[in-house]
């Protein structure tokens, strides 16, 4: 059996539904955009030459798929038409082609390996869905003698028994037959939209004598994205397969609905996860750690038992090392939390790198920002970092350095030494009491 495998992927719709600036497949799906899907799943499933199909004005596209081949069709004029553009790329290919679409997201690997397996014995597979509501789709039209699609029907071409025909087409193929392109050329444009129809290719591959069987997928496979409403049903269905691979590898999740994150999400085993938690793109999070209610992050990783959060935003090029504690209301931003260091109430720390065992009081400010330049601060191991302090960038703080709390640090401080940079406390004996007599007798 031969197992090359390649893909076309269709990806020349404009989308205008989505109502966007950004061609629609770039709209990002749990982080990664809908096309880098449907590349990435071919991958999977050990197709190693793809191309993507875009319309001229798509060059966002083709450098979002790169190194993928890509392929220019000029003018939509349908599906067919968009797969011939992709004919220069495979014309001394010998093997299994799929054809896909960039829109639909939500293909699974097993699938694939389905379909090719099913396009082995004829030459040509299709995979079809029974929806809800067939209409707007496909109808395949299933010999039933032979168990095999004659013909593809599209549902503004359907004759009234057509109509009532659930199978729908779900518009993926795979093509072993090399005879491909040449039936590509034979389509006609005679119909009721005056589009090249892909779909023809089964009655042209028949009339060859060539037989397409099908295999039937859930309907949360092939949905397509073609407005925003659309892209919400498919994260829904993103998000609920991540939530489902990351509890069966040993997450826990007190309500797994409430808990997002995206493809690149790596955990380690036993991790937490508090209800009502985000987590963006580069995020790792190690065993043991657990994360509290409403925390946000992004780019960051994560050691082993950690504790971050209620409330804590870290934000990307950040580190966080084993047995941190970020606690509540902590922003952190390119910055790094070495072994055993701690913040754990109210504080930004930006462009800063903390030693192990350091405590951040509460209420800590790094200003690491002064209006044109961000700077850095290096806080070294075992420094008390007391509560309410400002440290100006750039600054150093060395090992064991006690900062007294409410302290504006403005320039380094060696190693076990004391900083205190407040005004000094005054105390007037008795003079409160003298203040609110003399208030009083003049009332
Ligand atoms: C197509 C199928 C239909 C199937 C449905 C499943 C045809 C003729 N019809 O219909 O049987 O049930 O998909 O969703 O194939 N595209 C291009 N260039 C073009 C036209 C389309 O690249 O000239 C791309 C689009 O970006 C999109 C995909 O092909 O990703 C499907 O095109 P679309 O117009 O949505 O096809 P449907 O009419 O939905
Ligand atoms: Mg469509």
């Amino acid at each position: 059996m031969n197992h090359n495998k390649a893909a076309i992927i269709l990806a020349a719709g404009k989308g205008t539904r989505m109502k966007s600036s950004l061609p629609k497949v770039l709209h990002p799906l749990a982080g990664k955009p809908l096309v880098t899907h449907v590349v990435d799943t071919c991958k999977e499933a050990g197709i190693d030459s793809v191309c993507v199909v875009t319309a001229p004005d798509m060059t966002p596209v083709e450098k979002a798929v790169s190194p993928c081949k890509t392929a220019v069709q000029a003018q939509q004029l349908g599906t067919g038409d968009a797969v011939k553009a992709a004919r220069h790329h495979f014309e001394s290919f010998d093997g299994a082609i799929f054809i896909l679409y960039g829109d639909c997201p939500l293909i699974t690997e097993p699938t694939l390996m389905q379909l090719f397996h099913a396009a082995q014995p004829t030459g040509m597979a299709i995979l079809g869905f029974k929806p809800d509501n067939p209409q707007g789709y496909g109808r395949l039209i299933v010999d039933s003698k032979t168990d095999s699609v004659e013909a593809i029907v599209e549902d503004k071409d359907c004759t009234r028994d057509q109509h009532d025909i659930r199978l729908c087409n779900a518009g993926i193929y795979c093509i072993r037959d090399q005879r491909l392109f040449t039936w590509l050329d034979q389509l006609s444009a005679d119909n009721a939209q005056g589009e090249y129809y892909l779909t023809d290719l089964v009655a042209i591959a028949k009339a060859d004598d060539v037989r397409c069987t099908y295999v039937i997928a859930h309907e949360d496979e092939v949905r397509g994205v073609n407005s925003r409403s659309q892209l919400a049903e498919a994260e829904k269905i993103m998000q609920s397969r991540l939530r489902q691979k990351a509890m069966d590898a040993g997450v826990t999740m007190i309500d797994p609905d409430t808990v997002f994150m995206t493809t690149d999400t790596v955990f380690g085993t036993d991790v937490i996860l508090e209800p009502n938690i985000f987590i963006g793109n580069g995020v790792r999070i190690g065993s043991g750690t657990i994360i509290h209610a409403f925390s946000h992050l992004e780019g960051v990783e994560i050691g082993n038992n950690a504790s971050v959060g209620p409330f804590a935003r870290l934000r990307p090029k950040s580190k966080i090392g084993d047995n941190v504690s970020v606690g509540n209301f902590i922003e952190v931003n390119r910055s790094e939390f070495k072994e055993g260091s701690k913040s754990k109430h109210v504080s930004y720390i930006g462009d800063a790198v903390i030693g192990e065992d350091t405590n951040i009081g509460a209420g800590t400010i790094f200003a690491n920002y002064d209006g044109f330049n961000k700077n850095t601060t290096h806080v070294a191991e075992n420094v008390f970092v007391g509560s309410n302090s400002t440290i100006i960038a750039p600054v150093t703080i060395q090992q064991g350095a006690i900062i007294a709390a409410g302290s504006t640090i403005t320039h380094n401080v060696a190693a076990d030494a004391l900083a205190v940079g407040r005004a000094k406390q005054v105390i007037s004996e008795g003079w409160a009491k003298g203040y609110r007599d003399r208030k009083r007798k003049k009332d």
